[in-house]
């Protein structure tokens, strides 16, 4: 039988672990036109739980558009990406090539092209139709654009910008004042998502800034452990193994029930499991699940500067509420001059975070990666 569990995003319809809460508050402030951010640490779920509430909304007939900010280069790229991702949501109702084309009266910016694709007939992207307008003002064209489209149509409209905080990387561009003086005038709800926590919540929450309490805020928390625990038990039996429900909670209290990591250290149980899921299985498995994240850790550490390295080492063994203390500093010697830098910029990498006041490292597994190593 093929491994029960998955390392990949998890699209609707497929095996998902609680939520139900979140998805029914989440539907219910897209219905209600509500713009949310919402954001948790890297790999908690945050894109396969707003795929699952626009599957929802498409269900009761929205237009659900879904665009990520994933390394976005310059303004017009995002103005590329949400054309594109326009096109694409339009199409999938009803087909650009039939009948859909009277969609593209009012979106005149950009151009939908089809390519040929070698294993799914076409793939679609978009070209500006012309060279004269770029930067901001073709932004501006593009999201003028799809006020008129949501208004125009008596369907809801709910919009993702996943990965949203990576807007801030185009410095010094008037990207989110013209973003936010479209969206306060769409009859749409809007979605911010993102894991660079405090940059994202700048963007909101600074008295300066265009898009100031212009959302509500919306933490995603760890699994709930009794659910994680029934989720685990429930896929290693689809999978034809026998796990037991202390065995289940002893994987999810391993990884102090983050998303990922629970889908991936039970990944490597299952695989180094016989018929019965047994606690020793639980160690090797989490060495393997080591083996294979060392690689992106060594990524992640290999960008950093050697103070900032210092105090996520510190940080891994040692969470304190005083990290700026002499006494900190002195047992893990940690220099002055740069501590409050790298306390810095590790927080807007969310590397570290203030949790029940105690500075810690946010990965867990991360953290024992760098104990370790
Ligand atoms: N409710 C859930 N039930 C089971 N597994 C989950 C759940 N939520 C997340 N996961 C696991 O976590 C992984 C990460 O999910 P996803 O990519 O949606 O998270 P994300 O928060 O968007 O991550 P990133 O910050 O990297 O964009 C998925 O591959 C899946 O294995
Ligand atoms: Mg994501």
């Amino acid at each position: 039988m093929p491994n029960p569990f998955t390392l990949r995003f998890i699209p609707p319809r497929s095996p998902f672990c609680n939520r139900t809460q979140e998805l029914r508050e989440l539907s219910s402030h897209a219905s209600n036109r509500t713009n949310v951010v919402l954001f948790s640490p890297r790999r908690y779920g945050k894109t396969s739980l707003v795929k699952q509430v626009q599957a929802g909304l498409e269900k009761d007939g929205f237009f659900t558009f879904y665009t990520d900010f994933f390394m976005v280069t310059s303004v017009n790229d995002i103005a590329g990406r949400i054309a594109k991702n326009v096109y694409s949501a339009l199409h999938r109702h009803e087909s650009l090539l039939k009948k859909g084309t009277r969609y593209l009266k009012t979106f005149k910016t950009f151009r939908p092209v089809f390519k040929p694709a070698p294993h799914n007939g076409f793939a679609l992207t978009v070209e500006p139709v012309s060279t004269e307008l770029s930067g901001i003002d073709l932004l501006d064209k593009v999201l003028e654009e799809l006020g008129v489209f949501i208004h125009s149509e008596s369907a809801g409209a709910h919009i993702v910008f996943d990965e949203f905080q990576e807007i801030t990387e185009l410095k010094k561009s008037p990207v989110e004042g013209v973003l936010r003086k479209h969206i306060q005038e769409h009859q749409a709800s809007y979605f911010f998502v993102g894991s660079r926590r405090r940059i994202l919540l700048d963007i909101f929450n600074q008295r300066n800034r265009p898009f100031y309490q212009s959302a509500i805020m919306y933490p995603l928390s760890p699994l709930p452990n009794d659910e994680l625990t029934s989720f685990l038990v429930g896929q290693f039996k689809k999978g034809g193994k026998k796990c037991s429900k202390s065995t289940a909670e002893a994987i999810s209290n391993k990884i102090l029930q983050y998303p990922y990591y629970a889908q991936a250290l039970a990944y490597n149980v299952y695989e180094v499991s016989g018929k019965v899921v047994n606690e020793d299985a639980i160690e090797i498995g989490f060495e393997k699940l080591l083996a294979s994240e060392r690689y992106g850790y060594e990524a992640t550490v290999q960008g950093l500067t050697g103070s900032q390295i210092t105090l996520l080492r510190a940080l891994a063994t040692d969470p304190d509420s005083k990290i700026l203390s002499t006494e900190y500093m002195a047992r893990h010697k940690l220099s002055v001059g740069g501590i409050q830098y790298a306390q810095r910029k590790l927080e807007e990498l969310d590397l570290i975070e203030k949790h029940n006041n105690v500075w810690r490292v946010v990965d867990p597994v991360f953290a024992c990666w760098l104990a370790e190593y």
